[in-house]
This record gives structure tokens, C-alpha cells and sequence, in this order.
């Protein structure tokens, strides 16, 4: 059996899923391929690694395999009958360009262990095992948006998601006028490196400090009283970026792709000065298509320190894009690639193919 795990773009909502924030993902036509029969010994072949390995006891082994391993180990502590299966696994998505790679696979993981068992496991819930699976067993302190993308997409669609009641709902995509791309800066971030668990650690900070216990209850005067700079634009971060989702969702219902795209140009400012998580590369792919009044907006997506960049633009882009990576292939050396957008649905089983 195969089952497709799709990668995740976020339009906007960045570095406020652990916050308590909003978010606006969405599932991207590209996917992490799972096959999956039962077997005598557990088996695991990573195509893309070119490495298999095969073990009866499900321990950690600090590489790649951890993200199957985990949800092993999830799947049982959460009651789920797990039994020994040989799985071969290929993917067209990247690893560390901010698209999510880990997320496909660990839901695309539970969700055929799910299949081969015979046993539904409720979306949501998926979502939250493989979510554990991340913190608990592989070690990033990740937040839930890329886990819960993966798992609840739905083709046409962004899934805004209050992080904190966990409630969600469907925004229509249907953008006429103009198209998403992603630019692959061809700059790999190292998610599981220190910096994404120090910034939420200073945003733990942040909150003890202007004694509150949820950043919905933050006000711009709290954020003036905080005496660490730095802290004080972490959370500035926080609170702008939420009401910018808030902005991107009325503007998407009027249809306002202007709008649309400042606030992405805004959210990139926010995460290159506040939350000081992008990288020399990737302001100037974003400070060049700037120049180009058919690109409405334009920032980086995902934990950053590299990786993706989200482009919301008019038909021609293909044209702006070769332009503009010419002058980055010049300066930096390094080819980035352009990618059309294509909404997909979450995790789906494929029988024949
Ligand atoms: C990574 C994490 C997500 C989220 C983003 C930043 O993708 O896995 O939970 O925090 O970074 O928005």
C-alpha cells in the first residue's frame, strides 16, 4: 500500500503557532511517499538517504529513522497496535527548506501504520501524536501548525487555526488575479540547531516578565514596559504578526491581493528585525522582487534561518524569477528554484499505481 504525506507552505503566521497565536497553512503538491507491507522484522529504506535499517526494539538513533521510530513508539503509548512492517519511503520535497519534510513524514508514517493495521485514527489526533513524535522523541520543540497542515489540508484551501483553543476552519485560495510560488533559496536550515528552541525560550521570558501567562493577553503597553530589547522585540513580533493573520484573512475575503501581499512584505520585516530568524540570502531575494510592482508580496516561510520564500505575484513571475536568481546565482553562488504552488489535500492513501 502508499500513501502520499504532502509538505506545507504557511502563507502567514509565523513563529506564533507556539504562542498562542493564529496561523493560515496549507498542504503543497508535493509529497513524502510511504510504502508499506507487513513483515517478519521492522524495516525501514530511505531512498533519498539511500539507507535502510532494521531493528525489533523501537529505540532512538539520532537520524533520520527517528521520525518513523517515533511514531512507532507514539502510536503505541497512545494504544495503538503497532506490529513489525518493512517500509520504503521517497520524497520530492527537500529537506530543511522550510517546507515541512519532518511533518510529512512522521503523519504519513501514522498514517499508513493506521492503514496496514486497519484502524482509522482521527486527524486531529494524528496530528498530535506525530506532534509528540517531534517534541518528545526526535527533540525539536516545534509548535503544531506543520503537523496539523499535513494531516487536515484540504486542496483550494488554507487552514486557519487558533493555536490556542486548537479550533480551525477552511479559507478558500481561489486567488484570481495572481498566483503563489515558492523560491527554494537552495540555504539549508538546521531546525533541530538551538535557535528555534532559543527563540521560544525567549518568548517563555518574555511572558514572565510582563507576568502573563498567554501572549493573547498581551497589550502594546506590556510590550513597552519589557527593559530587554530583545525580548521586547520577540514579543512585538507576536502580537503584530497575529493581528497581520487576522488582517490576511479579511483581505482575502474581499479579494484584496494588494492588501494580501503587504502584509506579507510586513511579515518578513517582522521576522528579519524582530524575530531575527532570516538570513543575509534570503533579504536580498525578497529586497529584489520588491522592485517589481507584479510581485505583491513576498517573505520567508517556515522556522527560517534559511530555506523558503513565499511569493504572492502576478502571472509573468517566471520572468521576475529568472531575473532576480540571476543576480542571486551571481552574488552568492548558489542556484535557487522556483516552484509553482499547488494546494493539495492532506495525507491520502494511494491503493494501485
Ligand atoms: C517550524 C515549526 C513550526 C512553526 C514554524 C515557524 O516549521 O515546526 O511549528 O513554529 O517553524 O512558524
Amino acid at each position: 500500500m502508499t500513501v502520499y504525506s504532502p509538505g506545507r507552505a504557511n502563507l502567514i503566521g509565523e513563529h506564533t503557532d507556539y504562542n498562542d497565536g493564529y496561523i493560515l497553512p496549507f498542504a503543497i503538491k508535493k509529497y513524502v511517499k510511504i510504502e508499506i507491507e507487513s513483515s517478519e522484522r521492522f524495516k525501514i529504506f530511505s531512498k533519498q538517504v539511500k539507507k535502510g535499517i532494521e531493528f525489533e526494539a523501537p529505540l532512538k538513533t539520532n537520524s533520520w529513522a527517528d521520525y518513523v521510530i517515533g511514531m512507532v513508539v507514539k502510536l503505541r503509548e497512545h494504544g495503538y497496535k503497532v506490529e513489525p512492517f518493512n517500509m520504503v519511503l521517497d520524497s520530492e520535497l527537500p529537506m530543511g527548506a522550510g517546507l515541512s519534510s519532518s511533518a510529512a513524514l512522521e503523519v504519513g508514517v501514522g498514517y499508513a501504520i493506521s492503514q496496514l493495521m486497519g484502524y482509522e485514527i482521527e486527524r486531529e489526533e494524528l496530528a498530535k501524536i506525530a506532534h509528540e513524535c517531534e517534541v518528545d522523541f526526535v527533540g525539536v520543540r516545534c509548535g503544531i501548525m506543520d503537523q496539523y497542515a499535513v494531516a487536515l489540508s484540504k486542496e483550494d484551501h488554507a487552514l486557519f487555526i487558533d493555536t490556542m483553543t486548537r479550533e480551525y476552519k477552511y479559507v478558500p485560495l481561489y486567488l484570481d488575479s495572481a498566483k503563489l510560488y515558492l523560491i527554494n533559496s537552495g540555504i539549508k536550515h538546521e531546525l533541530g540547531n538551538s535557535e528555534y528552541n532559543k527563540r521560544r525560550h525567549e518568548c517563555e521570558l518574555a511572558l514572565e516578565s510582563m507576568k502573563k501567562s498567554s501572549f493573547r493577553d498581551v497589550t502594546m503597553e506590556d510590550i513597552d514596559k519589557l527593559s530587554d530589547p530583545v525580548l521586547r522585540k520577540r514579543a512585538l513580533h507576536v502580537i503584530t504578526e497575529n493581528e497581520r493573520v487576522l488582517k490576511t484573512l479579511s483581505a482575502l475575503e474581499s479579494d484584496n491581493l494588494l492588501l494580501v501581499g503587504r502584509y506579507l512584505y510586513e511579515s518578513h520585516e517582522s521576522l528579519r528585525d524582530n524575530y531575527e530568524v532570516s538570513c543575509e540570502e534570503i533579504d536580498f531575494l525578497i529586497e529584489e522582487l520588491r522592485k517589481y510592482p507584479d510581485v505583491l508580496g513576498a517573505r520567508i516561510v517556515g522556522a527560517g534561518f534559511g530555506g523558503s520564500v513565499i511569493v504572492l505575484a502576478r502571472d509573468n513571475f517566471e520572468e521576475i524569477f529568472k531575473k532576480v536568481a540571476e543576480l542571486y546565482t551571481m552574488k552568492y553562488g548558489i542556484t535557487p528554484s522556483l516552484m509553482n504552488v499547488e494546494t493539495s489535500s492532506g495525507v491520502f492513501r494511494v491503493d494501485s499505481i
